[in-house]
């Protein structure tokens, strides 16, 4: 019997998702309760056929070269900008990705930020454990109605669409824009109506972001669509952070161009801009999108399927390159 393929996994993820890929696979975990260090990252990948990893866990030539036997990077994460994939393709190294189980659970954190940012739900919360509060107040605390405003969603992907399928029950209009038109469909169905970028930023009360990270979108919100949007929207990021100018989206708060902001992702995570934190206009969450018990069990599962469908001889379910075809 041959040897099974060695694994090395940057997390324990779960005992039922271990119960999946340890009869396929011999996996090595990485059980510290911290992040695994990059020297450590780059030490567990020597030797190994694969590797299964988290989005902190930066995915480039320097730890391609330190696992020359690495045949899959098989990431727990739907975006993999964390991953150099031309550099794996060039190197016959297959990428796979965890997609569709965390579009609902992201699309409703993204609620959960808007609600948050537009009622300052947060900003009540703290205020209400400090003792400050002395009773109900007639003009306290007045937010901004969120029910019959405009919801501008840049890219209609799949959480794009479940944040749209939500303002329904909002009684919002909806608009999006997108690199490519959803079919018309579609559209009925979420009653979303498709706008040039522009006049999404022009038009909406809340700009919620839903494009991936990719060289055309980083800094896609910088002080030009600040200019563009209306003094009394709300900008809600649960995407990736550089898809957002941190800098021009803190001069565009301090200048009141825009009302509030919610940010579940940063530029540089896990640092936070220092004018974002004293700010009583921002929600800020801890990257926290997909971040429930049943969908990172999910995300986890997907991986390791991921994983033992490439080691069984059978196309992964998730596969972003097809090296050597
Ligand atoms: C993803 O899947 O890309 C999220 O950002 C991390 O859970």
């Amino acid at each position: 019997m041959s040897p099974k393929p060695t694994v090395f996994v940057t997390k324990p993820l779960f005992p039922s998702v271990r119960a999946t890929l340890d009869p396929v696979v011999d996996a090595q975990y990485w059980t510290e309760p911290d992040r695994i260090p990059r020297h450590e990252l780059l030490r567990g990948v020597s030797g190994k056929d694969a590797l299964i990893c988290l989005p902190t866990d930066k995915v480039d030539a320097e730890l391609l070269d330190s696992g020359p036997k690495l045949r899959l990077i098989s990431t727990v994460s739907v975006g993999y900008d964390h991953v150099d994939l031309d550099a794996c393709t060039k190197r016959g190294v297959t990428v796979t990705n965890t997609p569709g189980v965390l579009t609902d659970s992201t699309a409703d954190l993204a609620w959960g930020l808007l609600m948050a940012v537009a009622r300052r739900i947060v900003e009540g919360d703290a205020w209400t454990r400090s003792g400050s509060w002395n009773g109900l107040a007639f003009d306290t605390f007045l937010g901004a109605d969120v029910w019959g405003k405009t919801l501008g969603i840049i890219g209609l992907g799949r959480i794009g669409r479940e944040m749209a399928r939500r303002a329904l029950g909002f009684k919002m209009r909806v608009l999006y824009t997108s690199r490519n038109r959803a079919p018309e469909t579609v559209g009925k169905e979420l009653q979303a109506e498709y706008a040039p970028f522009d006049t999404v930023l022009r038009e909406s009360d809340f700009v919620s972001l839903h494009v991936p990270l990719l060289p055309q979108t980083r800094h896609l919100i910088s002080s030009d669509a600040f200019a563009k949007m209306k003094p009394s929207a709300f900008l809600i990021n649960t995407t990736r952070g550089p898809v957002v100018d941190e800098a021009a989206l803190v001069h565009a708060l301090e200048t009141a161009k825009i009302a509030g902001a919610a940010l579940d992702v940063y530029e540089q995570e896990p640092k936070v801009h220092p004018g974002l934190l004293a700010r009583r206009d921002v929600v800020l969450a801890p990257h926290i999108g997909s971040a429930t018990v049943e969908t990172r069990t999910s995300m986890a599962r997907v991986a390791a399927e991921n994983a033992v469908a490439f080691f069984t001889g059978h196309p992964p379910p998730n596969a972003l390159n097809a090296p050597g075809k």
